[in-house]
C-alpha cells in the first residue's frame, strides 16, 4: 500500500483504505478499482491524497480525462460562483427594502451556467462539483435555478423559456427577505401562526418584483404560485391543476427535490432515491404528476452503474432503474448477489456513494 496524490491516480488503481467525507462517512470503500468518474468525485469532495494497492500494473493513461474533469469543475464552479454572488447582492438589496434593482447582470451571468448545464446534461455530476459552502438561502435558489434549467431541456422548452425558469428558481423565494429572519432559521416547529408567516413569502416576493416591468409575467407567477398544489392544498391561492402557471409546477417540482436533498442547518439531506419516494408520493397529491415524472425518470437514468449503499449497510451497484419505481432500483452486491428492490419492501437505497 502507498499513499498517491489523486493527480498521480491511472484507471484500474485500487483503493487500499476506505476514504471518508468531512462528516466521517465513508465514500469510497478499500477494494474499488478507479474508473472515470471517480476523479470528478476526489474534487468535488476535495480529497487530495488516496491509498492505493502497490502492484497496478493494467492501468490506462488518465491524463486526457483529467483535463476534461478538471475544466469542467472550474467551469461550473466560475459560473454558479458568478451567479451566487450577484444573487447575494440583489438579495441584501431586497432585504433593505430597495426594490429600485436592476436584473441585467444577474440574467447576463446565468447565461454560461445554463449554457454548461445544456450542453452537458449531466445535473447531479455537475451539482456534486460545485464547491461553494454558503447559506442554504443563497445556494437553494442557484440549485433551483439549474435544477429548472435541466428540467426545462428535458421539457424540449425553447431557450427563452430555459432562460425564463431560471430566472423564476433564483427569485422564487426572495419574499422570505421579507419574512421575520429568526422565522427561517428556526430549528424546533414552527407555530401555525409562524407557519403562515413563512408562507406569505411567495406573495411578498411578488409584490416586492412586480413594480420592475423587466421581469416577464411568467417569472411573477413562477414566484407567486410555486407553493400551489393540483389538489389545491397549495397556498397562496388554493389553485388548481393547470389553474397552476406552467412555469409555477417545473418551479415546484425542482423546489421540493433541492429541499430534501440539500444538507440544511436542521437535518442531513436524505439520499436522492429517498427524495424520490417523497417526490413520487407527492406527485399524486400536489406536483404535476407529468413534469415529475420527466423530471424523476432523467435524474434517474443517471444512477445506473453508481454505487449505493443500502439500509442494511451493504453496498453495491444500480444496474437497472424500473420506470414505474425510479426510488427501488435493481442492484448488483459486491458478492455478486441481485437485490430487487421493486419487489423487496425490507431494504431501500440509504446513500448513493458516487
Ligand atoms: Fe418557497
Amino acid at each position: 500500500m502507498k499513499e498517491i496524490t489523486v493527480d498521480s491516480l491511472r484507471l484500474g488503481m485500487i483503493i487500499s483504505s476506505d476514504i471518508f467525507n468531512d462528516l466521517g462517512n465513508i465514500i469510497l470503500s478499500e477494494g474499488t478499482e478507479i474508473n472515470e468518474r471517480h476523479l470528478e468525485y476526489f474534487n468535488s469532495h476535495r480529497i487530495e491524497w488516496v491509498y492505493v494497492d502497490d502492484d497496478f500494473k493494467n492501468y490506462e493513461d488518465l491524463n486526457a480525462y483529467k483535463v476534461i474533469a478538471s475544466d469542467k469543475y472550474k467551469s461550473i464552479n466560475t459560473h454558479y460562483g458568478q451567479v451566487l454572488e450577484e444573487f447575494k447582492r440583489f438579495y441584501f438589496q431586497v432585504q433593505n427594502k430597495d426594490f429600485n434593482f436592476e436584473l441585467e447582470i444577474l440574467e447576463q451571468e446565468l447565461v454560461p451556467l445554463i449554457d454548461h448545464l445544456l450542453n452537458d446534461n449531466d445535473i447531479l455530476g455537475s451539482m456534486r462539483l460545485v464547491s461553494f459552502r454558503e447559506s442554504y438561502h443563497f445556494t437553494h435558489a442557484v440549485n433551483v435555478a439549474m435544477l429548472g434549467a435541466m428540467l426545462g431541456k428535458w421539457l424540449n422548452l425553447d431557450r427563452e423559456i430555459i432562460q425564463m425558469i431560471a430566472m423564476a428558481g433564483l427569485l422564487h423565494d426572495i419574499g422570505k427577505t421579507q419574512v421575520p429572519q429568526d422565522l427561517l432559521f428556526k430549528t424546533t416547529r414552527l407555530t401555525l401562526m409562524e407557519m403562515e408567516k413563512v408562507k406569505a413569502h411567495s406573495k411578498l416576493g411578488y409584490e416586492s418584483l412586480k413594480s420592475n416591468k423587466k421581469i416577464p409575467r411568467e417569472v411573477l407567477a413562477a414566484v407567486l404560485f410555486h407553493h400551489e398544489r393540483s389538489d389545491g392544498s397549495g397556498y397562496p391561492s388554493g389553485l388548481k391543476e393547470d389553474q397552476i402557471p406552467y412555469l409555477a409546477r417545473i418551479i415546484g417540482v425542482v423546489d421540493v427535490f433541492d429541499a430534501i436533498t440539500s444538507d440544511r442547518i436542521y437535518k442531513n439531506g436524505i439520499s436522492s432515491f429517498q427524495a424520490f419516494s417523497v417526490i413520487k408520493d407527492e406527485s399524486f397529491s400536489g406536483l404535476d404528476p407529468t413534469i415529475s415524472d420527466v423530471f424523476l425518470s432523467n435524474i434517474a437514468s443517471h444512477f445506473i452503474n453508481n454505487r449505493v449503499e443500502l439500509s442494511n449497510g451493504k453496498i453495491g451497484e444500480v444496474v437497472y432503474v424500473n420506470r414505474y419505481a425510479l426510488n427501488r432500483p435493481l442492484i448488483k452486491l459486491e458478492n455478486g448477489d441481485f437485490v430487487d428492490l421493486s419487489t423487496d419492501y425490507s431494504l431501500e437505497v440509504r446513500d448513493v456513494l458516487t
